[in-house]
């Protein structure tokens, strides 16, 4: 009765369907590859020359970064991958997110005065949901897959096990999480060298990983999720005062869901939904900017609308948005144009509103983290297969845990719950009674792998970046509907606003001085960031050439490849 009420507010997203503003596509396809590793895209391009598809090479590339990345993605995490396969009508989404474990419940990081226990929720096993990562690539290769599961995990278990050199963003990432990883014995064991930071190009072999792709390869998901190595995660999570069972690993699903779809001056864009806030708080967001489309605005203007439309489309994500299995959102009605029209109503031209006027002030903690954990790749095959993916243990290095004996290192995806309503979380998002933590519920998410299609051009886009993801890949699109090419896309400096803090964050470049001048003077609060942020991975194919381009961000060392 609770699912069928609960199902009752999901209204049908086919309300969105596509209208027919795309022309039909008859040009040819090429392979491309677009990942933040080299050796991730590489491996991936192997495998569709070797006559796999998409989908087989979204396997091989999830399982590569996740040797390669290891403060980014991995067996221990989860993800979402948008497919969209060639001569099916729509697109879909495999949800691979982590979910809170069974025992879990929502006063679980709170002292017994109430205040939240400092890293609990980020370091350690107690900090980690039951990963869904492996089971979601299990899935995708049995269901849209065409080569044989080992085939495609042998480039991770060969790196895993020969090894591969460390680079500068290991190393800064390892120093930024170095005391939580020395206090797991094994991660300890696997990531520094006596006790300290590999140099660059240091050879990093990781055998226990091997052996555990290696079972999954033999076994598919039940050498992940039963048998010895399921033993070995909860007995090992347990050890380390973590709360999992293997009942927690058995019962885990992967969940084949609608993607949210929605029309934006001639672009039919797709982009992930619940648990992912990401593809609402884009249509929100871009259906909030329409409500001015007919009214002549400066270019500092243009800005300004840009923020307040992130500020309140953020404010709903902290208020509404969780995991739509667990709890009622109303997704149709905050997709909607009325509903864009309303929110769009108060945004003065003259003078930012305040975030604290948009509902009750909640604390903000007011400084965003690191954004280089979490990974996205794009891939298209020449037979127009495509996918976009966006996977993560959460901050860099997860939860820092290692399971012994198993070479898994543990997501710490349990701070994406709000662990108290309006406690902010590491990135800053405060959150609300919908993505409470509960048994089994996955937590909410920004992750936005994001296809975009029009009359000339198609784009498949996604980047990390914790909470500035959403509003990176929608100056993705809007950087595409100006014209620009791949390179431009992923290089243009980006602003952020998430509501809380209520500050503008700025990569050097994004605004002149004279914006900033007049940001500033009509109210907003603007802060110019050290980094740079993100690490967008990107494919454009220009239907009337057949021509198809790739980019990697510049922030980071992608590689992406064309055939
Ligand atoms: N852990 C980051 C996210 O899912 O948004």
């Amino acid at each position: 009765m609770v699912a069928l009420l609960m199902r009752c507010f999901i209204y049908p997203l086919a309300l969105f369907l596509l209208s027919g503003a795309v022309s039909a596509d008859k040009t040819s396809y090429r392979n491309a590859v677009a990942s933040a590793h080299g050796l991730a895209s590489e491996a991936g391009m192997q495998i569709l020359r070797q006559g796999g598809n998409a989908f087989d090479a979204a396997v091989t590339m999830a399982m590569v970064l996740a040797v390669v990345e290891p403060y980014s993605s991995g067996l221990g995490g989860g993800g979402f991958w948008l497919l969209q396969r060639t001569g099916d009508d729509k697109p879909i989404m495999v949800d691979g997110r982590e979910r809170a474990p069974l025992a879990a419940h929502r006063d679980m990081y709170l002292d017994s005065q109430g205040s939240v226990i400092e890293g609990a929720s980020m370091n350690g096993a107690l900090a980690a949901g039951i990963p869904g990562q492996i089971a979601a690539l299990v899935y995708i290769q049995e269901k849209y897959g065409s080569l044989p599961l080992s085939r495609l995990l042998q480039p991770a278990i060969l790196i895993a096990r020969n090894g591969f050199p460390v680079d500068e963003i290991y190393r800064r990432l390892l120093g930024f999480r170095q005391d939580v990883i020395w206090q797991s014995v094994e991660a300890r064991r696997i990531f520094l060298v006596d006790g300290d930071i590999p140099a660059t190009g240091y050879l990093l072999k990781q055998p226990d990983l091997a052996r555990t792709l290696e079972l999954v390869a033999k076994h598919g998901r039940n050498g992940f999720y039963a048998g010895e190595l399921a033993e070995k995660l909860a007995q090992g999570v347990r050890d380390a005062g973590g709360i999992w069972s293997v009942r927690d690993l058995q019962e885990y699903q992967v969940v084949e869901r609608e993607p949210v779809q929605w029309q934006w001056r001639g672009l039919n864009i797709t982009s992930a939904t619940l648990p992912s806030s990401g593809g609402i708080v884009l249509a929100q967001i871009m259906n909030m900017l329409d409500q001015f489309e007919d009214i002549s605005l400066t270019d500092t203007q243009k800005i300004h609308v840009l923020i307040e439309a992130m500020r309140r489309a953020y404010r709903d994500r902290a208020v509404y948005m969780g995991d739509s299995d667990h709890v009622g959102v109303n997704m149709a009605e905050l997709v909607s144009r009325h509903y864009a029209s309303q929110q769009a109503s108060d945004i003065d031209l003259t003078q930012a509103t305040p975030s604290a006027l948009l509902d009750e002030a909640v604390n903000s903690r007011g400084n965003i983290m690191e954004s280089d954990n979490t990974t996205h790749y794009s891939i298209i095959d020449s037979q127009g297969n495509r996918v976009s993916a966006t996977l993560s243990i959460n901050y860099p290095f997860g939860s820092g845990f290692v399971v012994p004996g198993t070479g898994v290192l543990l997501n710490n995806e349990m701070d994406d719950f709000s662990l108290r309503p309006g406690i902010p979380n590491a990135y800053g998002l405060t959150g609300g009674e919908a993505n409470a933590i509960a048994s089994g519920k996955r937590m909410l998410s920004s992750m936005s792998p994001t296809f975009v299609e029009g009359q000339d051009r198609l784009m498949i886009i996604g980047t990390p970046g914790g909470s500035r993801i959403i509003t990176m890949v929608l100056q993705g699109i809007l950087a595409m509907y100006q014209g620009m090419d791949a390179a431009a896309i992923v290089s243009k400096p980006r602003i952020h606003h998430q509501y809380l803090p209520d500050v503008v964050q700025f990569e050097p470049g994004a605004l002149k001085d004279r914006q900033q001048d007049e940001l500033t003077a009509s109210g907003h609060r603007l802060k110019q960031l050290d980094r740079p942020f993100g690490n967008m991975q990107l494919i454009l194919h220009d239907k009337a050439s057949g021509q198809t381009s790739a980019a990697s961000d510049p922030r980071g060392i992608g590689v992406s490849i064309v055939d």
